[in-house]
Order: C-alpha cells, then structure tokens, then sequence
C-alpha cells in the first residue's frame, strides 16, 4: 500500500513541478510591467534626487515606491499627504513609534524593544524632549552665544584685517558643529575627532539606513555593503570616543541638558554602554542637520546681494542681541533666507506605519494598508507648487517676508504633527544667532567653486578650484540670477532618513573683516 502512494506520487512529481514552475512564471508576468515601472521610477530618482523632485512637486508621480524592500515602502511626493500622516488627525491611522524603534534599533543597536531597557529609553527620549522645550533654552543658548563668537572672533584673526578667501560652506559646517558639540557635550569631548568620524557617517548612512528595507538580515549587509560597512565603522569608532569620555568624567562638564539624559541611565543602573548607544543617536540628531544648513545658507545668501544688503541692515540695527530674541520680528529676511535654505536642502523621511486601511489626500483612490511604511519625500513636497507657487523650483531668501510668512504653515524642515524635531527652538535660534553674528563681522567678495575640503584638512585653507555649477535664484528685487553653485553631494542613490544635503564641493570666497 505505502509502495502505491510513493510510487503515485512519484508519478505526479512532473506534473506538479510543472505546475508550480507555470504559477510562478504566471505570477511574475502579471507582475512585470508594475515591477518595470518601479525600477523606471526608481532609476531617474537615484540618478538626481533634484530633478526627480520637481517632477514629483509638479505633480507627475504621487509615490516613489522601492521595488527591492520587503514590506511595501511609499515615499510620498505630495505635500498635502506628507503633512496629513504626520498631523494629529492621523492619529487612528498611522503608527510612528514602531519606525522610530526599528530605526534606533537598526541604526544604533539601542535596544528598544528589549523589555530590560524599554522603559530607560523612553524616558531618556523624553527627558530630551522636555529638556529642549522653548521655556527651559536660555543657558543652552548663552553656551551657544560663547562658543559661537569666540569661534566667530577666531576666524577674524585668522583671515586678518586684509581678509583672504576661505571654503567658507565648510568653515559655516565646522562653525555649527563646535558651536553645537561644545555648548552640549562641553569642552571635553574631542570636537574635531568626533566631527570627522560624524561627518563619515553622514556622508554613508543613506546605504545603511536603505539596506533596513532590504529582505536580508542586517548582520549581512551591513558586513557586505560597502556604504553600510562603513556607516557601522563610524558608528563604532563613534561610539568608542563616547564611551571613553564618559568613562573619564565628561559629564561633569557638559550641558546641564546633556547631564539630565545621562543621569536617566545611571539611576536606572544601565551600563554604560547602553546609554553611550543612545548618545551616539543623538549625535546626529543635535549635530548633523545644523551645520550643513548654515553652509547652504552662506552659499546662498553672499549670492544675493540684494538681500544681504537687507539682511546686513537687520544685523546691524538689532546689535548685541541676546540668543532668546524674537528673530522673526527682529531680522525677517535672514529669517526667512534659514527657512528657505531649508526647504532646498534638508530631506527628512522619518517613516510611519500604516495600523488601518487609509486613503491619503492627495494619493487619488490607492488605499494604504496595515503594514505599509510611508516615509515622506521632503525634498518633493518642497518644490510642491499648489504651496510654493510657480517660482518653487528657485531659492528666494525673501520668499517668507510679509504676505510670504503665512507660508511658513506648511515648512516641514522639523517634521510636524505628532512628532516634530525637540530640538527645533533651539536650532533656529542659534542659527539665526550665529549668522547675524557672521553677517555683523565680515564682508563676502569673490565667490568661487573649489574641490572640497578633506574632513580632516585644518580650517583655512582653500582647494584647488573646480568647474562650475549654476543655478538659478530670485534676489530681493524679484529677478531671477544665475549664480555659481558646488553640486549636491547628496543627489544620487536612494534616499536618505534624515538629513541635510551635503555639497560635492566647497562654496568659498573672500572673507573680510568689516571696518
Ligand atoms: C537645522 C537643524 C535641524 C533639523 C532640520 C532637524 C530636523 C529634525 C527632524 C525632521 C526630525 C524627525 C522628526 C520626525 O519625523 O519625527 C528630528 C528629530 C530630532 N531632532 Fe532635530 N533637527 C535639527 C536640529 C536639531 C538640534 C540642534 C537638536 C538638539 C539639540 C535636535 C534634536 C532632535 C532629536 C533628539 C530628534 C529625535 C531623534 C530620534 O529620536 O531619532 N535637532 N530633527
């Protein structure tokens, strides 16, 4: 009897091999074309992150969808979308806990789920929250005002009275990182070493963050992947140097902020290792996005003379101004050169997860389902133009003055809704601080494009010049300018989680001390 079955079985295999070999090609065929189309979209996206945008923000495509990743990824291009998941309204909807947790996980090996060090961790998630709250800022922002002008006063001597040219992006980028890395971690932690592994990792961390939606396991990748490799090998040394300082007493010179999220680990009697993994996180989250912005700024703005004339006029008259000041009131126009420096060149994509089947303003009738990322593609809903109006596609420094500051409603910059960047007070204000600061001090002659500085190249020299790139912007007096621009380093591959763009050359000039 058993004979019987085995043989009829055995005589079955072909057919049912065939079957399934037919079900599979029958599968993917009716597959092809949508799979085709994604890889197409794909494919233009990673070729220029810019000019697929503002296809996206004219409104041609709705999603980027990533034809590699094992749950269905949405990047959504649409502003109105991308604001409706993350608002409150959402709540019901979409689920932004189980992203973050993933992405710290996956990014820092902190452990969130681990239920020995869950509660630890989201304490310590909202001890930074509380701790960067508007009302609580002024000490954080008068270390910002010391370490920035003692920066600010050595770059003066540095260039002397005759001035010389400077990679000024990269001196803006340095200036923002130790205003930041000192005034938070204090001076004991080593701003230069950290910066340069930092700045290896931001240059990487789109592949890692990208290889989180792969269908392999992260062991894997971030071994064979070589944008991966090397984001973890920064990580690591990153996390040596943390650990190093707090294990020699750092923190006893450190922000009263900083020592406040130390401080939730040691009571809970977490290792150290433990709360150095969540301060390498932080690293990037307090010190990555600043810099490069105020780098973009200065390209911009030493561009647009009109404007800087403007803003020169605001800088003078507010004077000595203190760090908690009303910036918008008091410099509008610089101002409102930040927010549109970071509507151009800071893409965010935090993802949230799909908990209900959902349709999305914007998204036509597609309905999102139980388990669908959407992560939201700034860099697209920035060149929307039913926002931005037709000159979308231009940086216009004055864009947020007068009628223009209604549009500050819907800047994304620092995420909105329900989980919006802590640290948003605090970066405006010290970015409006320094670049007054900056704009009082000197002149700015003789742009010109020039190879980037190395991470670890000292702070005043120049490179050899490079082939320019232009780009087009509106100046104060509403027309349009061709003006010279280093590239987008940043403008390629998949895309990022949270970042500034980064240039793929320096933006440098002439930097003269003013009379
Ligand atoms: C121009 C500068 C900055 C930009 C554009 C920026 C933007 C953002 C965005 C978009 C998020 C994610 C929000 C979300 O989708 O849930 C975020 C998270 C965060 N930001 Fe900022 N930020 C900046 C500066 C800062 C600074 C200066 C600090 C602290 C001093 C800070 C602290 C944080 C923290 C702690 C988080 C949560 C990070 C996490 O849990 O993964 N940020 N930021």
């Amino acid at each position: 009897m058993e004979i019987t079955s085995t043989r009829y079985v055995a005589a079955l295999a072909p057919q049912l091999l065939g079957l399934l070999v037919t079900s599979i090609i029958i599968y993917a065929l009716a597959r092809l074309p949508s799979y085709y189309q994604k890889i197409q979209l794909w494919r233009k996206y990673c070729s220029s992150h810019i000019k697929f945008s503002r296809e996206a923000g004219q409104g041609k495509y709705l999603w980027l969808e990533d034809p590699w990743s094992k749950s269905r990824n949405y990047w959504l291009c649409k502003h109105v979308a991308i604001k409706h998941v993350f608002s409150r309204s959402a709540i019901q909807e979409t689920d932004h806990r189980a992203g973050f947790d993933w992405f710290h996980f996956a990014g820092w090996e902190i452990p969130t789920t681990d239920n020995r060090y869950k509660k630890t961790v989201r304490t310590a998630d909202s001890t930074v929250h509380r701790e960067l709250a508007k009302s609580k800022l002024s000490s954080l922002l008068d270390s910002v005002r010391r370490v920035g002008f003692s920066e600010i006063d050595r770059y003066k001597t540095a260039v002397g009275k005759e001035g010389k040219h400077v990679s000024l992006h990269t001196l803006m980028y340095r200036l923002g990182y130790n205003v930041n890395c000192i005034g938070i971690f204090g001076p004991d932690l080593d701003h230069v070493k950290t910066r340069v592994i930092l700045q290896n990792f931001t240059e990487h961390q789109h592949m890692m963050f990208h290889c989180f939606n792969w269908p392999l396991p992260l062991w894997l990748t971030s071994r064979v992947v070589p944008g991966a490799r090397k984001t973890v090998k920064a990580r690591v040394e990153l996390f040596n140097q943390l650990l190093e300082w707090y294990n020699a007493g750092g923190v006893a010179t450190a922000s009263s902020e900083m020592q406040a999220v130390v401080k939730v680990f040691e009571d809970a009697g977490t290792s150290p290792d433990i709360g150095s993994k969540f301060m390498n996180m932080m690293m990037i989250a307090f010190l990555a996005n600043t810099p490069e912005t105020l780098g973009w700024l200065f390209t911009h703005l030493v561009q647009s003379p009109k404007l800087l004339e403007k803003v020169r006029a605001e800088c003078d008259a507010v004077g000595d101004v203190e760090p908690t000041a009303p910036f918008l009131k008091l410099t509008p126009h610089l101002y409102s050169a930040l927010f549109e420096t970071c509507r151009l060149y800071v893409f965010t994509g935090t993802p949230a997860t799909v908990v209900k089947p959902t349709r999305l303003p914007g998204m036509g009738d597609h309905l999102f389902l139980p388990g669908d990322i959407l992560h939201s593609m700034g860099q697209s809903a920035a060149f929307d133009v039913d926002v931005y109006g037709e000159d979308a596609k231009f940086w216009k420094g004055h864009r947020f003055v007068g009628e223009g500051e209604s549009l500050l409603k819907y800047d994304l910059t620092f995420g909105i809704g329900r989980s919006p960047c802590p640290g948003r007070n605090f970066a405006i204000a010290e970015l409006c601080l320094i670049a007054t600061r900056m704009v009082q001090t000197f002149d700015f002659a003789d742009p010109m494009i020039t190879e980037r500085l190395r991470f670890d190249d000292p702070d005043f020299i120049v490179r050899k010049p490079m082939p320019e790139k232009t780009v087009d912007i509106i100046d104060l007096d509403g027309k349009v300018y061709r003006v010279i621009h280093p590239g987008n380093g940043s403008d390629q591959g998949p895309p990022g989680m949270t970042a500034a763009n980064t240039p793929a050359c320096d933006f440098a000039c002439k930097l003269t001390p003013r009379e």
